[in-house]
């Protein structure tokens, strides 16, 4: 079976093409990083309209690196939510009108569902695995019991994990994306000389919240003399840094407790999402699963950050179980992976 995959839901245009022999034959991603640079944040408008220009040459691009034609295809699979609706609705149409014009079954794919089977496009990972998803628009603990089957452990409170490295590099002065910068700028770093607070530290659940540390960062950046200099920056990086390792080591500590309720034999934790490249929450995270008896499966950065390629293996994961979906389907910016799971709010922090 050989799926086309369509990513439009954030600011990356991707399209890719991939085989049920796990044989990724195409790979595209076309950022548009620069378009929406000037205004200092994603403009839905600008994305869609961006998504809309480089489609049509993208999934052509698609087709001619995996050596074949539209015939070749066996289905499509296109990112239906969560996310920016005008990119969304784009990248739905496309799937939708390449299917409709082959007669080819149709994937409407869940964005979430993409990173949480992204582990077995590469490798045999069984179910049940708990999965930690941390990136710049996600952060939540989930158990995968199967395709379209998955329980929230946890979600953040407030900030998504990246989004929160992103916002304490910018206010140490470093670049965007700043988790990359921090960990280059921590390295030299002392992570004892700021005592930052451990958002969530003990509480029980499993949820996260990064706001409350991002207050104290910005309290203790005012109270040191300005401009920052080589050696605060490192040190506060490292703090920083150490601060965010160890609130989420210990929300992964209770996740795996309840994982291991629900499933005794469960023996995976995966790891994805933009900051799984962070080299010492790696580490800590592997000291943890070990722990544990698990096995920390970490997909490789490639795949970890946006990309078509896991969408593409989540249209091949629904359809070879029958899971096709109607040509009419709706894309939905709202769209989580466990229905019954309720809002995230409380902990004291925010509603
Ligand atoms: O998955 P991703 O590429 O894009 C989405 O969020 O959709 O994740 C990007 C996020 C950014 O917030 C970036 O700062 C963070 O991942 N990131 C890191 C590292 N590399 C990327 N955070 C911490 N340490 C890193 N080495
Ligand atoms: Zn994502």
């Amino acid at each position: 079976m050989v799926v086309l995959g369509i990513e439009t839901s954030c600011d990356e245009t991707a399209a890719a093409i991939v085989s049920d022999r796990r044989e990724i034959l195409a790979d595209l991603v076309r950022s548009q990083v620069a378009a929406h640079a000037p205004y200092g944040g994603i403009v839905p408008e600008i994305a869609a309209r961006a998504h809309l220009d480089h489609l049509d040459s993208l999934i052509r691009e698609a087709l001619a690196t995996a050596g074949i034609g539209f015939g070749d295809l066996d289905g499509v699979a296109a990112t239906a939510g969560p996310g920016l609706i005008g990119g969304l609705i784009v990248g739905v149409m496309m799937g939708e009108a390449i299917a409709a014009a082959r007669d080819l079954p149709f994937a409407a794919v869940n964005h979430l569902e993409g990173h949480a089977l992204s582990p077995r496009l590469v490798g045999e990972v069984a179910f049940p695995y708990l999965l930690l998803l941390v990136s710049g628009g996600h952060c939540q603990l989930l158990i995968a019991e199967g395709v379209g089957r998955y329980r929230r452990l946890g979600t953040t409170i407030d900030d998504a994990v990246g989004e929160a490295f992103d916002k304490a590099a910018k206010m140490m002065g470093l670049a965007y994306p700043g988790g990359p910068e921090i960990e280059r700028a921590a390295e030299t770093g002392d992570p004892a000389r700021f005592d930052l607070p451990r958002p969530l530290l003990g509480s029980p659940g499993c949820h996260f919240s990064f706001s409350g540390l991002k207050t104290a960062l910005r309290r203790t950046i005012a109270a040191l003399p300005q401009p920052l200099s080589a050696r605060d920056v490192a040190d506060l990086a490292a703090s920083f840094q150490a601060a965010v390792a160890d609130s989420i080591a210990d929300r992964c500590t209770r996740a795996i407790a309840a994982f291991r309720r629900r499933h005794p034999r469960g023996d995976t934790l995966v790891v994805a999402g933009g900051v799984a490249a962070n080299r010492m929450l790696r580490k800590r995270l592997e000291t943890l699963a070990a722990e544990s008896g698990l096995t920390l499966v970490a997909p490789p950065q490639r795949l970890c950050t946006d990309n078509a390629a896991m969408i593409a293996w989540a249209g091949i994961e629904r359809l070879r179980l029958g899971l096709a979906d109607p040509l009419d389907f709706a894309p939905r910016p709202r769209w989580p992976l466990d229905p019954t799971a309720p809002p995230a709010a409380g902990a004291g922090v925010k509603a």
